[in-house]
């Protein structure tokens, strides 16, 4: 498989799709990225890496972080996470209030916002060092120790944050929140800002397609719990667009609202795309296109 020219070809391929769809404006920061950009990286599991585009343009990573503070948790406190969140997919918007309170404050899954403040909040709670773990964890996993929080990113969704802070006041209510919800939505808020590119997103994955090990041999998760990531990113991780991406990509996913995705081929591969245009459930247009031809043409996916 020559995976370098796949990629230059699927970057020439999905330029119709390239600033399709609309750039996230609800964080006015994200609202001013060029939608004209589109990168793709693949780390395979012997750690080469192969890239095309933007590859190594670094963007707000969003919800991506909600797969590495989910690994944090489940590394750190096992199955207790469940008592507090579902694994079901939501079928609403991932900032939805709705489903919330008719299901008495449990999330429907760790990858809508409403379950990613839980996590969050359990992260507060078990993390020696609970602002950077996540950061810590991207910097490890990816070997580039100068991965940061854009700034301006973290202010502008910090301003702009009322959705996050009524499901974190709601949780609260319900009982679902063991810190201050001031405290809950900063950590979170420091997670969705991180900045990274394509290349470096691929390869902090890469655990995720070997059962667990980071490349020093080392276990990030056990191989069963890394199973059970990828299952609930195939069935939750593109949010209510999570069959029409297993019907088009057929992989485990998740999105983010930079416009960042990572899947996973188990025991073979992880593929970083990024370009900011995103389709009405809040997933990269170009970048889903991106996959569908990458697992269609080599035939890598788990189905
Ligand atoms: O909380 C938010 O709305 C954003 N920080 C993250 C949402 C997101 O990335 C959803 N993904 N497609």
């Amino acid at each position: 498989m020559d995976i370098q020219s796949l990629l230059d070809d699927i970057a020439g391929s999905v330029t119709p799709h390239i600033g399709q769809g609309e750039v996230a404006g609800y964080i006015p920061e994200l609202g001013a990225v060029s939608a004209g950009q589109f990168g793709i990286s693949v780390a395979t599991g012997d750690g080469e890496v192969f890239s095309s585009g933007d590859s190594d343009v670094p963007f707000s990573i969003q919800s991506i972080s909600k797969v590495f503070a989910l690994a944090l948790v489940l590394a750190g406190d096992g199955d207790r996470i469940w008592k507090r969140v579902f694994r079901e997919p939501s079928g609403n918007p991932f900032n939805s209030l709705v489903q919330l309170e008719h299901e008495d404050g449990i999330p429907r899954n760790p990858f809508i916002n409403a379950g990613a403040l839980v996590v969050t909040d359990r992260l507060l709670s078990i993390a020696d060092n609970p602002h950077t773990a996540v950061r810590d964890l991207l910097r490890t996993e990816s070997g580039n120790g100068s991965i940061g929080i854009d700034a301006v990113v973290a202010e502008s969704e910090a301003r702009n944050n009322n959705r996050n802070a009524s499901l974190a006041h709601f949780l609260a209510s319900c009982g679902n929140l063991d810190n201050p919800v001031e405290d809950v939505l900063d950590a979170y808020v420091s997670q969705c800002s991180l900045a990274m590119s394509c290349a470096d997103l691929a390869v902090a994955s890469s655990f995720l397609a070997r059962n667990g090990l980071a490349a020093d041999g080392s276990a990030v998760l056990s191989p069963a719990q890394t199973k059970r990531i990828n299952a609930v990113m195939l069935t939750c991780g593109t949010y209510d667009a999570a069959g029409e991406f297993a019907y088009r990509v057929g992989l485990p996913g998740k999105s983010g609202v930079g416009g960042g995705i990572i899947a996973v081929v188990p025991n073979n591969c992880t593929i970083c795309v990024w370009s900011p245009g995103l389709g009405r459930s809040g997933n990269s247009v170009a970048g889903v296109a991106a996959l569908d031809e990458f697992t269609t043409r080599t035939g890598w996916s788990i189905f």
